[in-house]
This record gives C-alpha cells, sequence and structure tokens, in this order.
C-alpha cells in the first residue's frame, strides 16, 4: 500500500471510531420513551467532545447531526420531538468528519420487544450486509458485492432498495464509485487495494420501491412495510478488507 493510502486509511480509522463510538452511546439511551431528538443530542455531542463533526448537520441542508429512520423510513429520517415505542425498529446513521476525514456507519436498534418479523428482518440485513463485506478484495467486482446482498436477501424472501447506494467516501463525504446493493456476479468496475467505501444495504419486508416525503429528505417505503439497514465503512486491501467503523465489542 503506498503512502496515500497510509495516510487516507489512518484518518479513517479515526473518524470511523468515532462514529462507531457515537452508536455505542445511542445504544445505552435507547428505549421506549425516549424521543428521536434525544438520539440526535447523544450522537452530537459524543462527536463533539472528540473534536469532530458531526458531517449530515448542515450537509446539504440537512438539520439534524444524524438521521433517525423508524418502521417503514427506509433512510435519511430526520430527528424529532418524535416519541420511541415499544416495538419500533430504528435505524441511526452517523458520519463523523475528523482532520478532514469521513466515518460513516449505521445499526439498527430495537425499542423494546420487537415482532419475529421485524427481527428477521433485521438479522438477515445485517447478514447481507457482512457477506458482502467479506468478498471485498483487491480485483473483485462491485457486482460481486451487490449480488452477495441481493441472494441473501431475496432468499430471506426480502426485497433491496434500489434508489440509494453505498458510495465511495474520505475527504468528501459521498464520492465515486457508486456501490449499489443488487447486482449480477462478474459485472461492475472492479476495486482496488486502497479504495475506501461504504456498504450501507436498505432492505425492506415488502417491495422495494421507496418515495420521499415533502420534507425532502425522509424516505419511505412505498407500501409502508418496515425496512431495515446497517453501514460500515470500509477499506479495500490486497488481502481483503479493513472495517473502520467496528463497535469497540467488536473490536476487543
Ligand atoms: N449517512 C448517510 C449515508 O450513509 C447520508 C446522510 S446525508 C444526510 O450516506 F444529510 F441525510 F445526513
Ligand atoms: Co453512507
Ligand atoms: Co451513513
Amino acid at each position: 500500500m503506498n503512502k496515500n493510502f497510509k495516510e487516507a486509511f489512518e484518518k479513517t480509522r479515526i473518524a470511523g471510531s468515532i462514529a462507531a463510538g457515537a452508536l455505542d452511546e445511542v445504544s445505552k439511551i435507547v428505549k421506549p420513551g425516549i424521543s428521536t431528538n434525544e438520539i440526535d443530542k447523544t450522537c452530537y455531542e459524543y462527536i463533539n467532545d472528540h473534536k469532530a463533526y458531526s458531517a449530515p448537520l448542515y450537509y446539504r441542508g440537512f438539520p439534524k447531526s444524524c438521521c433517525t429512520s423508524v418502521n417503514h423510513v427506509v433512510c435519511h429520517g430526520i430527528p424529532s420531538e418524535k416519541i420511541l415505542r415499544d416495538g419500533d425498529i430504528m435505524n441511526v446513521d452517523v458520519t463523523a468528519l475528523k482532520e478532514g476525514w469521513h466515518g460513516d456507519t449505521s445499526r439498527m436498534f430495537k425499542v423494546g420487544e420487537v415482532s419475529v418479523k421485524a427481527d428477521k428482518l433485521i438479522q438477515t440485513t445485517y447478514e447481507a450486509m457482512m457477506k458482502a463485506i467479506k468478498v471485498v478484495k483487491d480485483g473483485v467486482l462491485l457486482g460481486d458485492i451487490g449480488s452477495a446482498i441481493q441472494s441473501h436477501v431475496e432468499s430471506n424472501g426480502f426485497s433491496v432498495v434500489q434508489d440509494f447506494c453505498g458510495h465511495g467516501i474520505g475527504q468528501s463525504f459521498h464520492q465515486e464509485p457508486n456501490v449499489l446493493h443488487y447486482g449480477k456476479k462478474g459485472t461492475g468496475e472492479k476495486i482496488k487495494s486502497g479504495m475506501i467505501f461504504t456498504i450501507e444495504p436498505m432492505i425492506n419486508l415488502g417491495r422495494f420501491e421507496t418515495k420521499t416525503l415533502k420534507d425532502g429528505w425522509t424516505a419511505v417505503t412505498k407500501d409502508k412495510t418496515l425496512s431495515a439497514q446497517f453501514e460500515h465503512t470500509i477499506g479495500v486491501t490486497n488481502e481483503g478488507y479493513e472495517i473502520f467503523t467496528l463497535s469497540s465489542d467488536q473490536i476487543n
């Protein structure tokens, strides 16, 4: 790996661990009765305390420090006075910007007891992301990554959102390439050692179509069924990959 890759990996590792740490803090406060604004505050403060910026805040006019996407919200839910209730499922997506580099990650949180089908959706989404990450290595094609997600999701009877994708990340929040979460093996751009991008599949219990609400951000499933998402920021190496956004529980 050349010198430039080394700096990119080192800086992304730091930004990624701050983003993951913010989600670890969120996991301590999620329970029925709290508002999504309280989650936003936790993310803002954790990231600020680590001398980093919350990249979503004011990004293209986004008003908050994280996205909170509850139940049928697919992504880009805006934190508000909305109160979480027993049985809700929620994705929290945070991006830390530290010393000019970004780390972007999201996880699902269960509020109290959730239904068996919600639980299976969450589990399958996590597995799909991890299966795709395990494909990552110098020389593989983006279609190999998309296909790993799509085949796992569809064999479990769920659908892959097509309106949003993973993305290259580094000194800008969103950059080339687009990382689709569906596709065919043996197709698409070749990935190279040193590349950094996210894998962030959004998976629906029902149909894959989404629509965006009048606030210009909140994306929901058209059929109002539940949606789940996980996201990691990944670096490509000759041997495989590095996940920059593991939780401290996953590292130790
Ligand atoms: N973190 C999201 C992603 O994974 C982007 C959020 S943009 C925002 O790419 F403006 F909605 F925060
Ligand atoms: Co992302
Ligand atoms: Co994100």
